[in-house]
């Protein structure tokens, strides 16, 4: 389905790989210029800003922690200086510590919140200063570990539980000054982040065994899915968690 958001800027933490990729690369297919942040990992990186040149849109390289928040006002002053302003903010980058809670640390578990939660605020806090041409979105990506216990995902869960109910606050401080703030809650998608996972292969087979919809999440269903949320098709979607999981959920 074509959905054309021309001449829009978009920033898009942890764009270099998995769904922060697919979203970066929907978003450049709708006309955005996109800014890809990473941290770690240069390469993939640079490959994702090719191949939104070759799209015909503008690409920016931003390397930075969004848990620092020196660096991240060091990435809105790059936008500034390049694009001059910015319409979409796609918060995405997460990481964090996969134990059971008898082996959490409360360091594992500040570390988790300070990138998956806390950094959402320093974002936004910069998004609305740069200049803009008509309204703004924000779109948070979280799991279903927010609402359901799933094993060793303890600190990643709380955290997106608070990023979600941060999500809600913000839309309701912002709202009145034309932003939009929503999140999309994914449900299982084999990403280098799966890796992490002691029982990745198990987790996988269950959620594509059980989920409704009969096949796993794909990166590309979450990124369809944010880019809706960036257009006027969603002008009264403010505050939600949309959930993208094929039905997952909804079984008991
Ligand atoms: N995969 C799933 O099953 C699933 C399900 C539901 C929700 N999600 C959510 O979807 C989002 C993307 O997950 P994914 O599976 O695509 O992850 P991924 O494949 O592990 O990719 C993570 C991305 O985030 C970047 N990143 C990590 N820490 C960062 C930091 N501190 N500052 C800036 N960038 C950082 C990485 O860049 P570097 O390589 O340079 O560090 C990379 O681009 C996350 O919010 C995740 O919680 C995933």
């Amino acid at each position: 389905m074509e959905l054309r958001l021309p001449g829009k800027r978009a920033l898009v933490t942890g764009s270099s790989r998995g769904i922060g990729r697919a979203i970066a690369l929907r978003l450049a297919d709708a006309g955005v210029d996109v800014a890809i942040n990473f941290f770690r990992h240069r390469g993939p990186a640079e490959e994702v800003a090719h191949e939104i040149e070759a799209r015909g849109v503008r690409a920016l390289l931003l390397k930075g922690n969004v848990a620092d928040e020196a660096h991240v006002n060091r990435m809105f002053e790059e936008i500034r200086a390049r694009w001059g302003g910015l319409e979409i903010l796609v918060s995405n980058a997460a990481s964090g510590v996969l134990k059971p809670v008898n082996h959490l640390t409360l360091h594992h578990f500040h570390w988790t919140m300070d990138i998956n939660a806390a950094a959402l605020l320093p974002l936004v806090q910069r998004f609305i200063g740069l200049p803009c041409e008509g309204q703004r979105s924000v779109v948070a990506v979280s799991s279903l570990g927010a609402l359901r216990a799933i094993p060793n995902y303890a600190a990643v869960g709380a955290s997106k539980a608070a990023l979600e109910s941060l999500v809600r606050h913000l839309a309701a401080e912002l709202g009145p000054s034309g932003v939009r703030v929503n999140a999309v809650s994914a449900g299982t998608v084999d990403t280098d982040a799966l890796k992490h996972f002691p029982n990745r292969e198990q987790l996988l087979a269950e959620a594509c065994r059980r989920t409704p919809a009969g096949r796993l999440v794909t990166p590309q269903d979450v990124a369809n899915t944010v880019l809706f949320l960036c257009t006027d098709l969603a002008i009264m979607i403010q505050g939600q968690t949309l959930i993208v999981d094929g039905g997952y959920s909804i079984l008991a």
